[in-house]
């Protein structure tokens, strides 16, 4: 399975792609960006280690209507249940970043950056001594790769780490859209959002564009429309895909 950047996308005569929130309603997607299942992988201690691509679904004709619900019983795609569910459609989360809540981490290999409200609860950051802890042992090479390939993984940019040593930033630059399963956790999450794709409140106003981000589609978190990991304390399941291992406790 590949990836779609913005050069493929208007090669293929699709605009770019972007997502617009309906008032009290689903994403309407524009473009045509890949989307497919992306299951968190974790390793025997439950920490998240990768995510394994899925089956896809069709983002064609455009728009689709992608549920933000929770509700709809054709998921991913929106089916008109938010008109009658239990959820609370409200967009609280800033339009921006708050510089004053990112918290700098210096390491000798490596700079990482905390954003915490953009936490998904997903878990990459989670080897060993954590990745806080390791920063600081980051002149060590196999460190130095650990950490940025961990911080790399935060789908929903909560983590963000500067190579002192190349002096870049290692997130790619595909383009497309992923359904977050964590069959650990027997939940699923959020829309992976990658590749810097605009998202367009009911008003018409752009959020900041990020090269990464996770929507909220399980209607219930309290940072909208960004996911705030509240799918994990209420193990949502959108019925894609099959639960596997013990319920572990949030
Ligand atoms: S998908 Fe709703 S809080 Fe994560």
């Amino acid at each position: 399975m590949g990836t779609k950047t913005c050069e493929t996308n208007r090669a293929n005569g699709a605009a770019a792609p972007r997502i617009e929130i309906m008032k009290a309603g689903p994403y309407a997607v524009y473009g045509a960006p890949e989307l497919h299942l992306q299951t968190i992988e974790t390793d025997e201690a439950g920490v998240a280690r990768d995510f394994r691509p899925g089956r896809s679904f069709a983002t064609r004709p455009e728009p689709v209507h992608l549920c933000r619900c929770g509700a709809s019983k054709n998921k991913p795609y929106c089916d008109g249940s938010h008109g009658k569910a239990d959820w609370d459609p409200a967009l609280t989360a800033p339009h921006a970043r708050r510089p004053e809540e990112v918290t700098s981490y210096e390491g000798p290999g490596v700079t990482l950056l905390d954003d915490e409200p953009y936490c998904v609860l997903a878990r990459f950051c989670d080897a060993g001594e954590g990745i806080w802890q390791a920063v600081g042992h980051t002149d060590d090479p196999a460190v130095r790769k650990e950490v940025l390939r961990e911080a790399a993984l935060c789908p929903g940019g909560r983590l963000k780490a500067i190579d002192k040593v190349e002096g870049r930033d290692p997130v790619g630059q595909s383009t497309e859209l992923g359904l977050i399963e964590d069959p650990r956790m027997r939940a699923s999450g959020g829309i992976r959002v990658l590749g810097a794709i605009p998202v367009i409140d009911p008003e018409g106003i752009a959020y900041e564009v990020r090269d990464r981000a996770v929507l909220c589609r399980c209607g219930q978190s309290h940072n909208k429309p960004c996911c705030d990991g509240t799918h994990l304390r209420v193990h949502w399941q959108d019925g894609l895909a099959e639960p596997v291992g013990e319920l572990a406790e949030v």
